[in-house]
């Protein structure tokens, strides 16, 4: 049984200009243990598929549609929503970019990470505290001991981002999902927390679903790939064949924009052309505005994902012609 399974979600919010399709029939799987990054610009719908998934959108705007929408087996879709806060708290860990919104300005680290052991756990208090305190270690906070007796205005923004993912994975969840966990950070801390994502991932066999606006990023946490633009899937495949072969002409676009470091600054490249209004998104293939390979077929017929070999799959009607 596959830890995430979401078949044909989507996802729309009522907003006074009309109804915003934020997510169109996306489908994408997680086995136990393994690792997927969702990548595509601002807007493309990857953050909402995942508070979807996890039943966490405001239910008064949003509409979700899905033939499956599972989470370690349970059916997220029909779960009563006095069990949904239950079911996270078991099964899925999240970290955002902002570290700060996890954690109480008012108390201690020490208190905010025991508090959650003893929530979660049966143990005593002293065990909870050494169990923080191998977890900050495990995470390579530096000084562990000075951290637990600070507040969280007292760290740095990579302290409090390794403060963070040790309150995630504490719980001991089945699944970690990482929201952008790292651009608020400069990018040689950003590579030391997703390479230690990517080792307490395959060191606790936990699944990790990783989402980001940037390729580079991902390429060396996670095994497989889901390229998004527009609210739909646009690449589906493994790390490694995105990089060797891309075929959506999107995909492209994003690995030629992969920054490059320039005196220690990011230089990203830019897809000149207009992005799809998500008010009224277009019948045919939301990327055709600014696809140079597109004709008068890409503006009027979607292309479903097609198949190209076992671990890849497009959804582009110049790739299958
Ligand atoms: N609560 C909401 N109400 C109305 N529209 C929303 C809401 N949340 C998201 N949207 C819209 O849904 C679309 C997808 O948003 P989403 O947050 O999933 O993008 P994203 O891919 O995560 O982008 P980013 O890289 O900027 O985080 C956007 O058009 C966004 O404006
Ligand atoms: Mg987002």
């Amino acid at each position: 049984m596959p830890l995430v399974e979401i078949e044909n979600l989507s996802v729309s919010f009522s907003s006074p200009d009309g109804q915003v399709q934020a997510v169109r029939d996306v489908s994408l799987t997680l086995e136990h243990g393994q690792s997927l990054g969702i990548v595509g610009e601002s807007g493309s719908g990857k953050s909402v598929s995942l508070m979807a998934l996890l039943r966490l959108l405001p239910t008064q705007s949003a509409t979700v549609r899905a033939t499956k929408l599972r989470l370690d087996g349970v059916d997220m879709l029909t779960c009563p929503k006095n069990e949904l806060a239950g079911v996270r708290g078991k099964v899925a860990s999240l970290i955002f970019q902002d570290p700060m919104a996890s954690f109480d300005p008012l108390f201690k680290i020490a208190d905010q990470l025991t508090e959650t052991v003893l929530a979660h756990f049966d143990v005593s208090k002293s065990e909870a505290e050494q169990r923080v305190l191998s977890m900050l270690n495990r995470v390579e906070m530096p000084d562990p001991n000075r951290v637990m007796s600070s507040y969280p205005h007292q760290l740095s923004g990579g302290m409090l981002q390794r403060a963070m993912i040790a309150m995630a994975l504490i719980c001991e969840p089945k699944i970690l999902i990482a929201d952008e966990p790292t651009t608020a950070l400069d990018v040689t801390v950003q590579a030391q927390i997703l390479q230690l994502i990517g080792d307490l991932q395959q060191e606790t066999g936990m699944g990790l679903i990783m989402i980001t606006h940037d390729l580079g990023v991902v390429a060396e946490t996670v095994n497989d790939i889901v390229v998004m633009y527009g609210g739909k899937v646009m690449e589906q495949t493994t790390v490694f064949d995105l990089f060797e072969a891309p075929r959506h002409p999107y995909a492209q676009a994003l690995l030629a924009s992969i920054p490059g470091q320039v005196a220690g600054k990011r230089k990203l490249r830019e897809i000149p052309g207009q992005a799809p209004n998500p008010l009224a998104p277009p019948a045919g293939c939301p990327f055709h505005f600014r696809c140079e390979k597109a004709d008068a077929k890409c503006v009027e017929q979607m292309p479903v994902l097609q198949r190209f070999g076992p671990n890849h799959a497009t959804a582009c009607l110049k790739v299958m012609s």
